[in-house]
Protein backbone atom coordinates (compact mmCIF):
# COMPACT_ATOMS: atom_id res chain seq x y z
CA UNK A 1 0.00 0.00 0.00
CA UNK A 2 1.02 3.28 -1.09
CA UNK A 3 0.24 4.79 2.35
CA UNK A 4 2.71 1.61 4.27
CA UNK A 5 -0.81 1.02 6.71
CA UNK A 6 -0.57 -2.49 7.04
CA UNK A 7 -4.00 -4.18 6.55
CA UNK A 8 -4.34 -5.02 10.52
CA UNK A 9 -3.53 -1.56 11.26
CA UNK A 10 -6.21 -0.63 8.88
CA UNK A 11 -9.10 -2.86 10.96
CA UNK A 12 -7.70 -1.54 13.91
CA UNK A 13 -8.05 1.75 12.68
CA UNK A 14 -11.31 1.04 11.91
CA UNK A 15 -12.22 -0.41 15.32
CA UNK A 16 -11.32 2.52 16.65
CA UNK A 17 -13.29 4.86 14.51
CA UNK A 18 -16.41 2.30 15.50
CA UNK A 19 -15.76 2.73 19.40
CA UNK A 20 -15.55 6.24 18.65
CA UNK A 21 -18.88 6.59 16.69
CA UNK A 22 -20.27 4.35 19.51
CA UNK A 23 -18.87 6.54 22.36
CA UNK A 24 -20.51 9.93 20.18
CA UNK A 25 -23.50 8.47 20.05
CA UNK A 26 -23.68 8.09 23.99
CA UNK A 27 -22.62 10.86 24.57
CA UNK A 28 -25.67 12.78 22.47
CA UNK A 29 -27.58 10.92 24.63
CA UNK A 30 -26.66 11.70 27.71
CA UNK A 31 -26.32 14.92 26.90
CA UNK A 32 -30.11 14.91 25.86
CA UNK A 33 -30.48 13.27 29.51
CA UNK A 34 -28.60 15.94 30.94
CA UNK A 35 -30.02 18.35 29.42
CA UNK A 36 -33.79 17.82 30.65
CA UNK A 37 -32.77 18.55 33.75
CA UNK A 38 -32.56 22.16 33.12
CA UNK A 39 -36.32 22.60 32.92
CA UNK A 40 -37.99 19.71 34.78
CA UNK A 41 -36.66 18.09 37.99
CA UNK A 42 -39.72 15.42 37.51
CA UNK A 43 -39.02 14.25 33.95
CA UNK A 44 -35.39 14.08 34.47
CA UNK A 45 -35.80 11.90 37.73
CA UNK A 46 -37.91 9.73 35.49
CA UNK A 47 -35.63 9.51 32.83
CA UNK A 48 -33.23 8.62 34.97
CA UNK A 49 -34.88 6.28 37.02
CA UNK A 50 -35.83 4.38 33.82
CA UNK A 51 -32.01 4.59 32.95
CA UNK A 52 -30.87 3.34 36.21
CA UNK A 53 -32.98 0.22 36.93
CA UNK A 54 -34.06 -0.74 33.08
CA UNK A 55 -32.68 -4.71 33.10
CA UNK A 56 -31.95 -3.70 29.58
CA UNK A 57 -29.81 -0.80 29.98
CA UNK A 58 -28.29 -1.36 33.60
CA UNK A 59 -27.07 -5.18 32.65
CA UNK A 60 -26.75 -5.27 28.52
CA UNK A 61 -26.00 -1.56 27.30
CA UNK A 62 -23.79 -0.50 30.46
CA UNK A 63 -21.19 -3.51 29.99
CA UNK A 64 -21.31 -2.15 26.62
CA UNK A 65 -20.12 1.06 26.92
CA UNK A 66 -17.89 0.15 29.96
CA UNK A 67 -16.23 -2.00 27.15
CA UNK A 68 -16.59 0.82 24.57
CA UNK A 69 -14.89 3.01 26.54
CA UNK A 70 -11.99 0.59 28.03
CA UNK A 71 -11.61 -0.62 24.19
CA UNK A 72 -11.41 3.22 23.02
CA UNK A 73 -9.05 4.25 25.36
CA UNK A 74 -6.68 0.93 25.04
CA UNK A 75 -6.83 0.90 21.39
CA UNK A 76 -5.82 4.60 20.90
CA UNK A 77 -2.70 4.40 23.08
CA UNK A 78 -2.08 1.20 20.97
CA UNK A 79 -2.19 3.23 17.76
CA UNK A 80 -0.94 6.35 19.17
CA UNK A 81 2.15 4.29 20.20
CA UNK A 82 2.26 2.47 16.61
CA UNK A 83 2.12 6.25 14.83
CA UNK A 84 4.87 7.22 16.73
CA UNK A 85 7.63 4.17 16.16
CA UNK A 86 6.29 4.20 11.97
CA UNK A 87 6.89 7.91 11.30
CA UNK A 88 7.46 11.16 12.52
CA UNK A 89 4.27 12.67 11.28
CA UNK A 90 1.44 10.80 12.55
CA UNK A 91 -2.15 10.51 11.52
CA UNK A 92 -2.24 10.02 7.40
CA UNK A 93 -4.82 13.25 7.18
CA UNK A 94 -3.36 14.10 3.61
CA UNK A 95 -5.65 17.81 3.66
CA UNK A 96 -4.68 18.37 7.07
CA UNK A 97 -4.42 22.18 8.21
CA UNK A 98 -1.89 23.50 10.64
CA UNK A 99 -4.72 23.68 12.90
CA UNK A 100 -5.98 19.36 12.56
CA UNK A 101 -2.41 18.61 12.63
CA UNK A 102 -2.08 20.24 16.39
CA UNK A 103 -5.69 18.66 17.14
CA UNK A 104 -4.29 15.18 15.43
CA UNK A 105 -1.13 15.22 18.10
CA UNK A 106 -2.62 15.85 20.94
CA UNK A 107 -5.22 12.84 20.89
CA UNK A 108 -3.37 11.34 23.14
CA UNK A 109 -3.22 14.27 25.70
CA UNK A 110 -7.10 15.45 25.24
CA UNK A 111 -7.73 11.33 25.64
CA UNK A 112 -5.80 11.33 28.72
CA UNK A 113 -7.16 14.63 30.12
CA UNK A 114 -10.55 12.71 29.43
CA UNK A 115 -10.03 9.76 30.99
CA UNK A 116 -8.76 11.83 34.31
CA UNK A 117 -12.08 13.20 34.25
CA UNK A 118 -13.77 10.23 34.18
CA UNK A 119 -12.19 9.10 37.16
CA UNK A 120 -13.85 12.32 39.02
CA UNK A 121 -17.12 11.86 37.00
CA UNK A 122 -17.41 8.31 38.58
CA UNK A 123 -16.40 8.95 41.99
CA UNK A 124 -19.12 12.10 41.73
CA UNK A 125 -21.84 9.62 40.24
CA UNK A 126 -21.46 6.48 39.25
CA UNK A 127 -19.69 4.96 42.54
CA UNK A 128 -22.55 6.29 44.59
CA UNK A 129 -25.35 5.01 42.48
CA UNK A 130 -23.78 1.55 42.07
CA UNK A 131 -22.96 1.31 45.98
CA UNK A 132 -26.87 2.33 46.57
CA UNK A 133 -28.14 -0.01 44.48
CA UNK A 134 -25.64 -3.06 44.59
CA UNK A 135 -24.59 -2.46 47.98
CA UNK A 136 -27.01 -1.00 49.84
CA UNK A 137 -29.38 -2.94 47.78
CA UNK A 138 -32.19 0.21 47.09
CA UNK A 139 -33.16 0.23 43.52
CA UNK A 140 -35.94 2.92 44.77
CA UNK A 141 -34.13 5.89 43.49
CA UNK A 142 -36.31 7.36 46.35
CA UNK A 143 -34.61 9.77 49.06
CA UNK A 144 -36.75 11.83 51.98
CA UNK A 145 -39.71 10.97 50.39
CA UNK A 146 -39.02 11.77 46.38
CA UNK A 147 -36.69 10.68 43.39
CA UNK A 148 -33.21 11.58 44.47
CA UNK A 149 -31.33 11.74 40.85
CA UNK A 150 -32.07 15.59 40.61
CA UNK A 151 -31.66 16.79 43.75
CA UNK A 152 -27.93 15.10 44.05
CA UNK A 153 -26.85 16.16 40.22
CA UNK A 154 -27.73 19.92 41.70
CA UNK A 155 -26.24 19.48 44.31
CA UNK A 156 -22.86 18.26 42.86
CA UNK A 157 -22.23 21.53 40.94
CA UNK A 158 -22.52 23.66 44.04
CA UNK A 159 -18.79 23.23 44.27
CA UNK A 160 -16.72 26.14 42.35
CA UNK A 161 -13.81 23.81 42.09
CA UNK A 162 -15.67 21.12 40.57
CA UNK A 163 -17.53 22.98 38.02
CA UNK A 164 -14.31 24.72 36.78
CA UNK A 165 -12.37 20.81 36.23
CA UNK A 166 -15.72 19.89 34.42
CA UNK A 167 -15.68 22.25 32.39
CA UNK A 168 -11.96 22.69 31.44
CA UNK A 169 -12.69 18.66 30.77
CA UNK A 170 -15.52 19.70 28.61
CA UNK A 171 -13.18 22.08 26.48
CA UNK A 172 -10.47 18.99 26.64
CA UNK A 173 -14.01 16.67 25.07
CA UNK A 174 -14.38 19.33 22.41
CA UNK A 175 -10.54 19.30 21.08
CA UNK A 176 -10.59 15.61 21.07
CA UNK A 177 -14.28 15.17 19.04
CA UNK A 178 -13.21 17.71 16.35
CA UNK A 179 -10.29 15.92 15.39
CA UNK A 180 -11.81 12.31 16.49
CA UNK A 181 -15.36 13.10 14.64
CA UNK A 182 -13.78 13.53 11.40
CA UNK A 183 -10.83 10.71 11.42
CA UNK A 184 -13.46 8.59 12.64
CA UNK A 185 -14.90 8.96 8.97
CA UNK A 186 -11.96 9.15 7.15
CA UNK A 187 -10.91 5.44 9.02
CA UNK A 188 -14.56 3.82 7.91
CA UNK A 189 -12.83 5.47 4.40
CA UNK A 190 -15.88 8.10 4.12
CA UNK A 191 -13.14 10.84 3.27
CA UNK A 192 -12.41 12.59 -0.44
CA UNK A 193 -15.36 14.20 -1.87
CA UNK A 194 -17.59 14.30 1.31
CA UNK A 195 -14.71 15.97 3.59
CA UNK A 196 -15.85 19.42 3.81
CA UNK A 197 -19.05 18.75 4.96
CA UNK A 198 -17.72 16.19 7.57
CA UNK A 199 -15.29 18.51 9.13
CA UNK A 200 -18.00 21.24 9.41
CA UNK A 201 -20.16 18.30 11.26
CA UNK A 202 -17.31 17.54 13.11
CA UNK A 203 -16.91 20.84 14.49
CA UNK A 204 -20.78 21.40 14.71
CA UNK A 205 -20.80 18.04 16.97
CA UNK A 206 -17.39 19.05 18.38
CA UNK A 207 -18.75 22.78 19.97
CA UNK A 208 -22.49 21.86 20.63
CA UNK A 209 -21.78 18.69 22.92
CA UNK A 210 -19.10 20.22 25.01
CA UNK A 211 -21.06 23.40 25.38
CA UNK A 212 -24.19 21.73 26.47
CA UNK A 213 -22.15 20.22 29.20
CA UNK A 214 -20.87 23.40 30.09
CA UNK A 215 -24.10 24.92 30.10
CA UNK A 216 -25.58 22.29 32.27
CA UNK A 217 -22.79 22.22 35.22
CA UNK A 218 -22.74 26.64 35.34
CA UNK A 219 -26.98 26.52 35.31
CA UNK A 220 -26.51 24.12 38.40
CA UNK A 221 -23.73 25.86 40.31
CA UNK A 222 -25.83 28.95 39.47
CA UNK A 223 -29.17 28.38 40.85
CA UNK A 224 -27.88 26.26 43.65
CA UNK A 225 -26.19 29.39 45.37
C1 LIG B 1 -22.56 18.47 33.01
C2 LIG B 1 -22.06 17.35 32.54
C3 LIG B 1 -22.40 15.97 33.03
C4 LIG B 1 -23.30 15.59 34.01
C5 LIG B 1 -24.21 16.46 34.86
C6 LIG B 1 -23.26 14.15 34.07
C7 LIG B 1 -24.02 13.37 34.93
C8 LIG B 1 -24.00 12.00 35.00
C9 LIG B 1 -24.83 11.22 35.84
C10 LIG B 1 -25.90 11.78 36.78
C11 LIG B 1 -24.52 9.91 35.63
C12 LIG B 1 -25.27 8.73 36.23
C13 LIG B 1 -24.49 7.77 37.02
C14 LIG B 1 -25.30 6.51 37.09
O1 LIG B 1 -26.44 6.59 37.52
O2 LIG B 1 -24.80 5.46 36.69
C15 LIG B 1 -23.46 9.87 34.65
C16 LIG B 1 -22.85 8.74 34.17
C17 LIG B 1 -21.84 8.72 33.23
N1 LIG B 1 -21.28 9.79 32.59
FE1 LIG B 1 -21.80 11.72 32.87
N2 LIG B 1 -22.33 13.68 33.15
C18 LIG B 1 -21.79 14.77 32.50
C19 LIG B 1 -20.82 14.74 31.50
C20 LIG B 1 -20.21 13.59 31.02
C21 LIG B 1 -19.20 13.56 29.98
C22 LIG B 1 -18.68 14.77 29.23
C23 LIG B 1 -18.84 12.24 29.81
C24 LIG B 1 -17.83 11.62 28.90
C25 LIG B 1 -16.76 12.20 28.43
C26 LIG B 1 -19.63 11.46 30.74
C27 LIG B 1 -19.53 10.09 30.88
C28 LIG B 1 -20.31 9.34 31.71
C29 LIG B 1 -20.26 7.89 31.77
C30 LIG B 1 -19.35 7.00 30.94
C31 LIG B 1 -21.21 7.51 32.74
C32 LIG B 1 -21.54 6.09 33.18
C33 LIG B 1 -22.75 5.64 32.47
C34 LIG B 1 -23.33 4.46 33.13
O3 LIG B 1 -24.13 4.63 34.04
O4 LIG B 1 -22.97 3.37 32.72
N3 LIG B 1 -20.44 12.31 31.45
N4 LIG B 1 -23.15 11.18 34.28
Amino acid sequence: MSHGISNSSVGRKFLMALSGFFLMFFLAQHLAINSLSLFSKDLFNEVSHFMGTNPLIQFVLQPILIFGVVFHLLMGMYLDSQNKSARPIKYAVDNASENSNWLSRNMLITGVMILLFMLLHFYDFWIPEITTKFINGDWSGIHNGEFRYWEELHHKFHNLVRVIIYCIAFISLGLHLAHGFQSSFQSVGFNNKHSSTIKKLANLYAVIIPLGFIFIALFHYFTSL
